[in-house]
């Protein structure tokens, strides 16, 4: 579904080069649940936003659906963002003055699809979420767990073929990042969606069905969970973590 293709990002000008990026390259199958782990300032973000084509690559291809980012207009981006992109932001983003269920069909609508098909599909995703009762309501009357259904009911309502996830549970306490990474489990497991997450977390992390490690723009090393429960797997992500550098205290 992703495939990344040696890809470099280099960040200001000749005298004062910075390499966010170095050569990057893996896949994502559809289905997948992958997450990205690095220390800060190992790229991380950058990779997430050259991805979701808010930034450009210096080098290299990143292909969705097979359709090269790089070959579309500003108008095409905009209509590839919304329609193949499901974003879940570390605050959620929800806009204050629209309700819930205008929230989650925001995509939709923008996209000129039928009201009444808007209404279905928001339903629909609302319904394996349950949040169905808050629909009508404003983001401000709603809990935090409530929030992040929400978010992640408008992250697929679209059918969206890829959630991009930076630090989800960043500014969460553990109960609710439990929920939160419980809910994206779900999502990945039940309702086929494909995530990738980025996370200096090891706790996050170890929800995912695959883990990258991007050291100084490289990637490091790859973990995969196989058959391994998730504590069994948090402590491998834990061990590559030190090999990394020791630097555990930047990490976890
Ligand atoms: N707009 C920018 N201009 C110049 N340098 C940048 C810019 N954005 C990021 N960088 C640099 O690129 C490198 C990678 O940054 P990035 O934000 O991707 O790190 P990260 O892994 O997301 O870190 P964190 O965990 O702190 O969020 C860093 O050295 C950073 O200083
Ligand atoms: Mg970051």
């Amino acid at each position: 579904m992703l495939q990344i293709q040696n890809i470099e990002k280099y960040y200001g000008n000749k005298n004062n080069v910075t390499r966010a990026l170095d050569r990057v390259s893996f896949d994502v199958e559809a289905g997948e649940f992958l997450a990205i782990m690095g220390a800060s300032g190992s790229g991380k973000t950058t990779l997430l936003n050259c991805i979701s084509a808010i930034d450009t690559i210096s080098a290299g291809k990143i292909l969705l659906d097979g359709v090269n980012i790089a070959d579309l207009s500003e108008e095409e981006l905009a209509k590839f963002r919304r329609e193949r992109l499901g974003f879940v932001f570390q605050d959620f983003n929800l806009l204050d003055t629209l309700t819930i269920e205008e929230n989650i069909g925001l995509a939709l609508s923008l996209n000129h699809t039928a009201p009444k098909t808007v209404q279905e599909r928001v339903r629909d995703v609302a319904q394996k979420l349950g949040i169905t009762d808050i629909l009508p309501k404003f983001p401000y009357q709603v809990s935090g767990g409530q929030k992040q259904r929400a978010a992640c009911s408008r992250a697929m309502v679209a059918g969206q073929s890829l959630l991009l996830a930076d630090e989800p549970t960043g500014a969460l306490d553990s109960k609710a990042s439990k929920n939160l990474l419980e809910i994206m489990s779900n999502m990945n497991q039940d309702m086929g969606a494909t995530i990738l997450m980025v996370t200096h977390d090891a706790y996050s992390a170890s929800y995912a069905k695959r883990v990258l490690f991007l050291k100084d723009g490289r990637v490091f090393n790859e973990l995969l969970r196989g058959e391994r429960g998730r504590p069994v797997f948090y402590h491998e992500i834990l061990d590559v973590l030190s090999a990394l550098g020791g630097d555990i205290s930047d990490v976890i």
